[in-house]
């Protein structure tokens, strides 16, 4: 019994805890202290100083190829654009564009214009790239809108805005 005490007693003195100076035993290094470079930190290596690199022009993300293809507009595209807009989008975005849907107005964050300057200098490409991620509040539509129709809404949310401004003078 008095062996266990004793045993007790060593095991609590030992957790008493100490700082020290040295660094730590680390019998497994593993890859725990690699030279790296991390998130906004500084390199020497690189002329502009920064070690998170700027995207090489033309680079394509993975899996993004097929958005890259813009199609050849034409008017049909377009048509076939307006007859999904107004099913897809319009309820939020309105069947103009302005955000105002019958949806959309009673939603806490307003859908937004494609009116304003901002979103009459976007790309194609934005709006596709909205309809395929969506954007802050607003859903992904990819698995309702196949590719080829996320181009023609686009190509329609542009044909809005040329009336918009056209509108406006
Ligand atoms: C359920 C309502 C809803 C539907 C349907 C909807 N949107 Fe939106 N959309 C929003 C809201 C809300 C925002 C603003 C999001 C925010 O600011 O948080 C938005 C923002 C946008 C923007 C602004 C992107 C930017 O750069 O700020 C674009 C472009 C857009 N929508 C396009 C579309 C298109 C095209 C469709 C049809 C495929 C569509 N939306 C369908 C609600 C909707």
């Amino acid at each position: 019994m008095r062996i266990f005490a004793l045993l007790a007693l060593l095991t609590l003195s030992g957790c008493r805890g100490w700082t020290s100076t040295e660094p730590p035993v680390h019998p497994n290094p593993n890859m725990d202290t690699q030279i790296k470079y991390k998130p906004y930190r500084e390199s020497e290596f690189f002329e502009d100083k920064r070690d998170m690199r700027p995207r090489v022009d033309g680079t394509v993300a993975r899996g993004d190829l097929a958005n890259k293809d813009q199609p050849v507009i034409t008017y049909k595209l377009m048509q076939r654009g307006r007859e999904r807009f107004n099913i897809y989008c319009a309820p939020c975005h309105s069947a103009y564009g302005d955000g105002n849907g019958m949806v959309g107005r009673k939603l806490p964050i307003k859908p937004t214009t494609f009116h304003s300057d901002f979103m009459r200098t976007q790309p194609l490409q934005h709006f596709v790239d909205v309809m395929t991620n969506g954007i802050r509040t607003m859903p992904s539509y990819k698995h309702q809108i196949p590719m080829e129709d996320r181009w023609a809404i686009a190509v329609y949310v542009r044909a809005l805005q040329e009336l918009g401004s056209k509108e406006k003078k």
